[in-house]
């Protein structure tokens, strides 16, 4: 794992997805960086990573101080280690509908659905969001032609018009356009299910903190109409933490495969 620079949020992920890979057994590493470090010498270490045998696969926190080019960063992380599945021949694989590192969020939220409705053929799934990160690998996998998908999917963002009348009509809602509360339950239909891919963080003097974490579901009205949702904390995110886990261990059994 490396972070760059110090933003709380990516301290709180780092520190949990060290924490779950060593619970698990896996070895884990931690590089952190200064703020300051130049694309150079990020470029440098993740060269390094690559060539490193012991090390399987590679994961570096987003988002990256302003100088430094995501996109750049990103190619440079062998694709076989790209535990995220955010290099860019991982990313055409899921949309071609091939084998592929699949990012976690995404995978997490596929896998809750799968385990809930077994297959979602023919069921209209709303994802809420467009990022590169949850709402476009995640719309590819609901989509794709496997027995588990084949949903009818449509990407709502910010210049969507009448957003309530789309989800409204979602027999699966994801949202996750990192709105707090953004989703009311006049936005859902009876009986949907619902997974909250938002943690935002919002004053609250009551908290020791000085903040508490919600989703971008109004969880207390939606949950009363649907027929499942998950948390915020505690849905989507220990998943996120788990499918990680899962692209480690599949970017070690294919190097072993491919040593044999
Ligand atoms: N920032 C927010 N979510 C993620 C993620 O899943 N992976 C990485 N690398 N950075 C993130």
């Amino acid at each position: 794992v490396v972070l760059v620079g110090a933003d709380p949020a990516s301290e709180v992920y780092v520190k949990s997805k060290g924490k779950m890979t060593k619970e698990v057994g896996m070895k884990s590493v931690e590089h952190r960086l200064a703020d300051t470090t130049s694309e150079a010498e990020l470029l440098a270490l993740i060269d390094t990573l690559n060539n490193d045998n012991s090390i399987h696969g590679i994961l570096v926190q987003l988002p990256l101080p302003d100088h430094l080019n995501e996109d750049l960063v990103i190619s440079a992380i062998d694709p076989a280690k790209d535990v995220d599945g955010f290099h860019i021949s991982n990313v055409g694989l899921l949309g071609t509908g091939q084998k592929s590192m699949v990012p976690c969020t995404p995978l997490g939220c596929l896998m809750m659905l799968r385990d809930h409705h077994g297959t979602l053929s023919g069921m209209d799934a709303v994802v809420i969001g467009r990022s590169n990160i949850v709402g476009k690998p995640l719309a590819n996998l609901l989509m794709n032609r496997r027995p588990w998908s084949n949903a009818t999917v449509t990407v709502c963002h910010t210049r969507t018009k009448n957003l309530s009348e789309i989800t409204s009509q979602a027999d699966i809602l994801v949202a996750a356009m990192g709105q707090p509360l953004g989703i009311t339950a006049d936005m859902v239909k009876e009986g949907a299910v619902v997974v909250d891919v938002g943690i935002n963080r919002v004053v609250d003097t009551d908290r020791k903190q000085g903040y508490r974490l919600v989703g971008d579901v109004d969880f207390e009205a939606v949950s009363e109409k649907v027929e499942a949702i998950t948390p915020v904390p505690g849905g989507v995110g220990p998943m996120t933490i788990a499918m990680l886990l899962v692209n480690a261990l599949t970017a070690a059994r294919l190097t072993m495969e491919n040593e044999e």
